[in-house]
């Protein structure tokens, strides 16, 4: 989706974010799988916060899987909150929070924090907010997610539009959604590793036993030994291609008042 006609940069900024969001409840697996992993989890009642409702899909799960005494929906998005509050503005046990979740300041011990904050590169969305809360719920789920890489070669693909040659010239760049056909999900390497509280581990990278000439990153969502979610069982998080120049690479991830900035470059 894109915005064709010119709006006022901060309005263009909300509805730009409120769009780009809208594909994720589509996916159903996503839902399912959260749904699943929160009846795993077992915890009924109690205060819980969804940090980044959104439209507030996941938040009827938690009603309806975790029933709690309150639950606080946090979120910064304008168009978002109004979808929340015509959804929940009369439930008695929800409280809607305007605002970045990094700035809540609950009123009392949170038992549950949940949240979807993953991007396609994992850390590229809003998972460092959770490493800057004014408070420490005694659980967050997902609790670990993780940006897995594996190397193919472009023939593999079986790309009609793009040749190799001109993959190649997009060498620097990470794309998602490239080969929308790609399903063949078979992890190599560990590139990012995150714990909630104890935040972003970077693995030394080092690709020179793989060969191939494309690499693909996704990410897994976890909650502790659980995988819930990989690009093949939750669409939301596409696959990202780049073509391989090289054996090693950095990525690192900057945050601040919500947005994220990726930075990726070939080392060697
Ligand atoms: C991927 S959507 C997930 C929505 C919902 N939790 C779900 O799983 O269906 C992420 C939502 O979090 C909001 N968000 C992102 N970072 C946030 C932050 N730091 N504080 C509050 N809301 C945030 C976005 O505006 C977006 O609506």
């Amino acid at each position: 989706m894109e915005i064709l006609n010119d709006l006022p940069e901060e309005e263009l900024l909300a509805l730009d974010g409120f769009l780009a969001f809208l594909g994720v409840y589509e996916d159903e697996g996503r839902l399912e799988a959260f749904a699943r992993g929160l009846f795993r989890l077992g915890m009924t009642g109690g205060v819980v916060v969804e940090a980044g409702a959104g439209l507030g899909r996941l938040s009827e799960v938690i009603l309806e899987i975790v029933q709690p005494d309150r639950l606080f929906l946090v979120e910064e998005n304008p168009f978002a909150l109004s979808v929340l509050r015509r959804r929940f503005g009369l439930r008695e046990n929800v409280e809607i929070v305007p605002g970045l979740v990094e700035d809540f300041h609950p009123p009392e011990a949170v038992d549950l924090l949940v949240q979807e904050l993953y991007g396609p590169l994992l850390y590229d969305e809003s998972l460092a907010a959770l490493e800057r809360l004014p408070f420490r719920p005694g659980r967050i789920f997902p609790d670990r997610g993780f940006l897995k890489a594996q190397v193919v070669s472009f023939e593999t693909l079986g790309e009609d539009v793009l040749d190799s040659a001109t993959f190649r010239e997009l060498s620097g760049a990470l794309v998602s959604d490239l080969f929308p056909d790609f399903e063949a999900w078979g992890p190599q390497k560990t590139v990012l590793a995150w714990r909630a509280l104890q935040g972003l581990e970077r693995r030394e990278m080092d690709l020179s036993d793989l060969p191939g000439d494309v690499v693909v990153f996704g990410v897994e969502v976890w909650d502790g030994e659980e995988k819930l979610c990989d690009p093949v069982i939750c669409p939301n998080w596409p696959f990202v291609f780049t073509p391989r120049t090289g054996n090693r690479f950095d990525l690192s991830f900057s945050y601040l008042g919500g947005l994220s900035r990726t930075v990726f470059r070939w080392t060697g």
